[in-house]
């Protein structure tokens, strides 16, 4: 048999794409998502209900799989969100839902299915990211935090399932063309839309570079693509970047003040 892929979040975006593509490249792919009504026109040779929120949820995904599949070979943690505003103004609820969600949804899953991956002595998890893991700009701070934990996480993981034989893989999408930006807009309407806030210059900057970035950026496939190099490979990288022209982790060499230059020209911000 073919190895099976567990995906979160294959409802859209990229999970969809991804859930698409390794069908057709012949893997045995298990579609999750939160409402499986909408994998109805996704190919996948199992679709089941799995909020990452939901530890009984996952518990029952994975139990299902094993008995169908008798084993999990690589777990893509896709699901995510973001929840964009200036630090000041984010609501603490929804930057909590926002981590339960990005990071202890991640960590939940991997808690469920590592194990057996384990008694196989084999198998790889790979984790979306983003390049706003490595990367920070205004209004995007609760976000990046999430990917920044979420790169953590895997940095441990890494080197804690290495004696098992399991790889662990970290993926950073630069601006990918799904339904990731309404989310992000529907989200931020109450903070972007206060007239009153001290943030409207920079709310109104971050609107028009988001405006710029999304006129250029690739479909999902471009992920998809880097995905399945990444489980393809012998020895795979620790982080791929995939739609974006450059590691963050180079960027981060020129220092915090050229990337504070870089970032306050982008986003017209101006000294006291
Ligand atoms: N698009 C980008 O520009 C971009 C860039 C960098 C990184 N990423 C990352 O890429 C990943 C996929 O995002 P996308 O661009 O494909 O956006 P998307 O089209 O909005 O897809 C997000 C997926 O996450 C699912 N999800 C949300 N909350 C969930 C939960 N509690 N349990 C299970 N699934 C849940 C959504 O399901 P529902 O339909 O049920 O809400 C949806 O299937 C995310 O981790 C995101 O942070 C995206």
């Amino acid at each position: 048999m073919s190895q099976v892929v567990l995906i979160t979040g294959c409802s859209t975006g990229i999970g969809r794409d991804l859930a698409q593509r390794l069908t057709r490249s012949g893997y045995t792919v298990v579609a999750t998502a939160r409402n499986v009504d909408s994998l109805e026109n996704v190919q996948a040779a199992l679709k089941l209900p799995l909020d990452v929120t939901q530890p009984e949820s996952i518990n029952q995904a994975v139990e299902r799989i094993l008995q169908q599949f008798g084993r999990i070979d690589v777990l893509i943690n896709n699901a995510g969100y973001a929840v964009r505003g200036a630090i000041e103004e984010v609501p603490i609820e929804q930057a909590q839902q926002m981590f339960e969600v990005n990071v202890f949804g991640v960590m939940r899953v991997i808690q469920a299915v590592a194990p057996h991956m384990r008694q196989h002595q084999a198998g790889r998890i790979i984790s979306i990211s983003s390049i706003a893991g490595e990367l920070v700009t205004p209004a995007n701070g609760a976000y990046s935090a999430t990917k920044f934990a979420l790169e953590a996480l895997n940095d441990a993981l890494r080197l804690e399932l290495k004696p098992f034989g399991i790889q662990v893989v970290l993926i950073e999408p630069g601006s990918i063309k799904t339904q990731f930006h309404a989310t992000v807009e529907a989200n931020a309407q109450a903070i972007f839309a206060n007239p009153a806030s001290p943030y409207q210059s920079l709310y109104r900057q971050v609107e028009q570079v988001t405006a710029d970035m999304r006129r250029k950026e690739p479909g999902p496939e471009v992920v998809s693509r880097v995905v399945q190099q990444a489980i393809e490979a012998s020895r795979p990288k620790a982080r791929y970047v995939a739609g974006f022209p450059v590691s963050g982790r180079l960027v981060l060499l020129l220092g915090d003040s050229v990337w504070d230059l870089v970032v306050r020209h982008l986003f017209k911000i101006a000294s006291a």
